[in-house]
């Protein structure tokens, strides 16, 4: 392990000595929690060290995109969380780069910082704003950003997998603990400790499901009062952190007994509880201090083309931009929770070896992955990925999601959805777990039915 580490960071080095030679730095980054913390953490890196830079954020790095960089032509472009699986093309177009991304890479590039290069997993053991943490640490000393790096990781759910952080996410955590910026301790899993009322923490539970509670906010209510759980002194609806600890132990031990009688599997009720990392900088009560709100509000501005205010925020911005913020962070859990509705509503399609929705105009394209990831605990079967469509201006966007068990057994989605647009059209790539594409209007079917023998393949071979 920590040799791995001394080799990430000796091409960090090597990277850094490449920006330094730069008078001017055009940074890209991508329009998601990960993407905006990255291009955090290389600004303030720039910043810190003097360079010239600017920052900008694509939805995908595509021809278009590169192109349209390419026009710019910029002395030096830096990519963070994205790039590795576009190298032929950044080559091609004469663009010099240095890349810190963690998607499965494809391509030669000298510059190139990414875990698979060092024997890593790119979807669980280091995300693009941890790599890109290697990176401001070889330009100077950084460490202060070690939370930045953290929320990313929790916003590419890399937690999920163990139920804790680990690889190199663990030893950014570690040393954000050294700093005093983190800390992590084992808590309940439901989403809004900081901010939101406890019922609300049941009212929206979704992985695991809660049969008659999630959805139902009138029994959440009740279920709590039965506990005896309700107001505090101000006759205002008591926040998970507002909580005594043996009033958290009776409703973890509650929960618990209610999705055992439910008849929910032992693995899904371990689910409950986990690992939760905290911003000891950030004020308590406030998204920014629990690093799964904190990444969730950053995802409602950049996903919806706020990337700038997303961006402030991690920046330090905790007045004009943070209140936007906010503002965009209710429209998008409305938008999540009307996302999942339709879903149920319209139900999940299943083929031999996948299962989909189609969401045409009904999910933006920019959200549909996380609601096919928050569906699957919902209507769908474990046993099979989940495949999303969303119309978009390019073409139809999918989206695919998978499980632990279906890597073990051999699914790799990044790797399906380069053979499948490889053969119908459109680009795609990302994680063996979560993968995207775009692919050209009207190729849907063909692209299911190969899709399909492409992932039963998988699933065979091993
Ligand atoms: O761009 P990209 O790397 O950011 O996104 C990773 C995606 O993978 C996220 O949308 C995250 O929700 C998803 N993911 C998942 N399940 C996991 C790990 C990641 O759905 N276990
Ligand atoms: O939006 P993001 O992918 O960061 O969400 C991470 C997880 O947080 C989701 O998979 C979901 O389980 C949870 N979440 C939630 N309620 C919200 C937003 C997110 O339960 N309003
Ligand atoms: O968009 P979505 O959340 O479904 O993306 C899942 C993963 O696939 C992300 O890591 C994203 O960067 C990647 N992806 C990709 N190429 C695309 C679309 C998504 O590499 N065309
Ligand atoms: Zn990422």
């Amino acid at each position: 392990m920590i040799e791995k580490i001394q080799q990430i960071r000796s091409k960090a080095l090597k990277c850094s000595v490449e920006i330094h030679k730069s008078n001017s730095v055009y940074v890209v980054s991508h329009i998601d929690a990960d993407g905006l913390t990255s291009a955090g953490i290389i600004g303030k890196a720039l910043e810190r060290a003097g360079i010239d830079h600017s920052i900008h954020f694509v939805k995908q790095l595509d021809e278009i995109e590169i192109e349209a960089i390419a026009n710019q032509n910029p002395e030096l472009a830096i990519f963070t969380d994205l790039g590795s699986g576009m190298i032929e093309s950044l080559n091609s177009h004469g663009i010099n780069s240095v890349i810190s991304d963690h998607h499965q890479p494809r391509g030669e590039l000298e510059h190139h910082l990414n875990p698979h290069l060092f024997g890593f997993n790119g979807s669980y053991e280091l995300s693009g704003s941890g790599m890109t943490y290697m990176l401001a640490n070889a330009l100077g000393d950084n460490r202060d950003l070690a939370d930045l790096a953290i929320v990313g990781a929790i916003g590419d759910l890399q937690h999920l997998k163990k139920g804790h952080l680990t690889g190199i996410n663990r030893y950014i955590l570690e040393e954000g603990v050294k700093e005093g910026s983190l800390h992590y301790e084992k808590d309940i899993m439901l989403f809004g400790k900081q901010t939101r009322p406890v019922f609300k923490l049941l009212q929206f539970a979704s992985d695991p499901y809660l049969p008659g509670l999630t959805g139902n906010e009138d029994a959440c209510i009740g279920f709590l009062h039965d506990l005896g759980i309700r107001f505090s002194g101000d006759e205002r609806w008591r926040r998970w952190i507002d909580l005594e600890q043996n009033d958290k132990q009776k409703v973890v031990s509650a929960l618990v007994q209610y999705c055992l009688r439910s008849g929910l599997p032992p693995y899904k009720i371990e689910r409950l509880i986990g690992e939760v990392y905290l911003l000891m900088k950030e004020k308590e009560g406030t998204e920014m201090r629990d690093a799964s709100e904190y990444s969730t509000l950053l995802n409602a501005t950049a996903r919806y083309g706020h990337a700038d205010i997303g961006l402030a925020v991690c920046m330090g911005d905790r007045g004009k931009a943070y209140e936007s913020a906010r503002q965009l962070l209710s429209e998008h859990r409305q938008n999540l929770v009307n996302g999942l509705m339709f879903v149920k509503e319209n139900g999940i399609t299943e083929l031999n070896n996948l299962q989909y929705f189609d969401a045409g105009s009904n999910i933006m394209e920019t959200i549909v992955g996380i609601i096919a990831g928050m569906s699957t605990s919902i209507v769908g079967n474990r046993s099979l990925p989940i495949i999303a469509f969303a119309d978009s201006k390019e073409g139809v966007k999918v989206s695919a999601r998978g499980t632990q068990d279906l890597i073990r057994k051999g699914l790799n989605l990044s790797e399906a959805m380069a053979v499948t647009t490889a053969e119908i059209g459109g680009a795609g790539g990302g994680h063996d777990i979560a993968a995207g594409a775009t692919i050209p209007f009207n190729v849907k079917e063909e692209f299911l039915q190969k899709l399909d023998s492409v992932i039963g393949e998988q699933l065979r071979k091993k």
